[in-house]
């Protein structure tokens, strides 16, 4: 890695806050690569004092790939791909309140995630990670191998989600390996979570929930987690295809809001 940018890493094993990076600018070749290679290593990477336009963040989203549209989410500025996250006194629910991975009921779920937030809580309303790479290590022999050639059925039902917001595009409905291989690192990571997975195939419903149930407790194991306090223009990039993230909510009645912009990834293989 060159010494274009300084990492500051929030726990050893995954999160880094970037240094010496300006997203309202393009980014050189070289910059671009080396934060790449950085968010390969750190899975999370976070950015302070970013006051980006929704242009330049689509612009930054751009350089990673194809744009996401979520199903269902009502956006910003008119733009699909600019995903609203807004939580205020009059929220019936958070976005993303339970460990998941983004849209992963999608065929092919989205890469990366790029949330930039402009408006926090006097307090609170924290993000959470957690490595799905240490969540899969952490798993005993016997478990992995047992775990290695199932599939899970991912699904969401957004009808009435978001109010009379119109969703996107129909539901999604996937199956994915339980144990995906990440095409740029090589790596195994546990690929089931609770906002989505709804079966494990192969296996009875009783063994498929008892299953599920083992693997979303194993998630919440703080020895895989970052946590991310936010101010306005902090910005967030995380890797959806090895962790997974949940939002606290516990900032009623405050507000909290930013901007999503997702990347299309590809269909999960073993
Ligand atoms: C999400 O994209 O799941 C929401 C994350 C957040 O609001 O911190």
């Amino acid at each position: 890695m060159s010494q274009l940018i300084e990492l500051e890493p929030v726990t050893p094993r995954i999160g880094a806050i970037v240094h010496g990076v300006n997203l309202t600018k393009s980014l050189s070749d070289e910059m671009f690569q080396d934060l790449h290679d950085a968010w390969m290593q750190y899975l999370v990477l976070f950015f302070r004092d970013q006051q980006m336009t929704p242009d330049q963040h689509l612009e930054f989203g751009r350089r990673f790939g194809e744009l996401h549209i979520h199903p269902a989410a009502p956006y910003c500025h008119n733009n699909p791909e600019l995903m609203k996250i807004h939580t205020d006194r009059h929220s019936l629910r958070n976005n993303g309140e339970g460990w998941h991975s983004d849209v992963s009921a999608d065929e092919e779920p989205p890469m990366a995630s790029i949330l930039h937030m402009h408006r926090t809580p006097s307090n609170g309303g924290d993000t959470l990670w957690a490595n799905m790479y240490d969540a899969y290590e952490a798993l005993s022999q016997p478990m992995r191998d047992f775990l290695e050639p199932l599939t899970a059925f991912h699904s969401m039902n957004y009808t009435g989600y978001y109010g009379d917001h119109k969703p996107q595009r129909e539901n999604p409905q996937a199956e994915h390996p339980v144990i995906r291989v990440h095409p740029v690192t090589r790596q195994r990571a546990l690929y089931v979570n609770s906002g989505f997975t709804k079966r494990i195939r192969g296996v009875s419903r009783v063994e498929s929930d008892a299953l599920l149930q083992m693997l979303f407790e194993h998630v919440k194991n703080p020895t895989f987690h970052c946590r991310f306090k936010w101010y306005p223009d902090s910005v967030a990039l995380w890797d959806n295809r090895c962790t997974q993230h949940m939002a606290v909510w516990d900032y009623f009645p405050e507000t909290r809001s930013g901007i999503r912009v997702t990347v299309k990834g590809d269909k999960p293989f073993h």
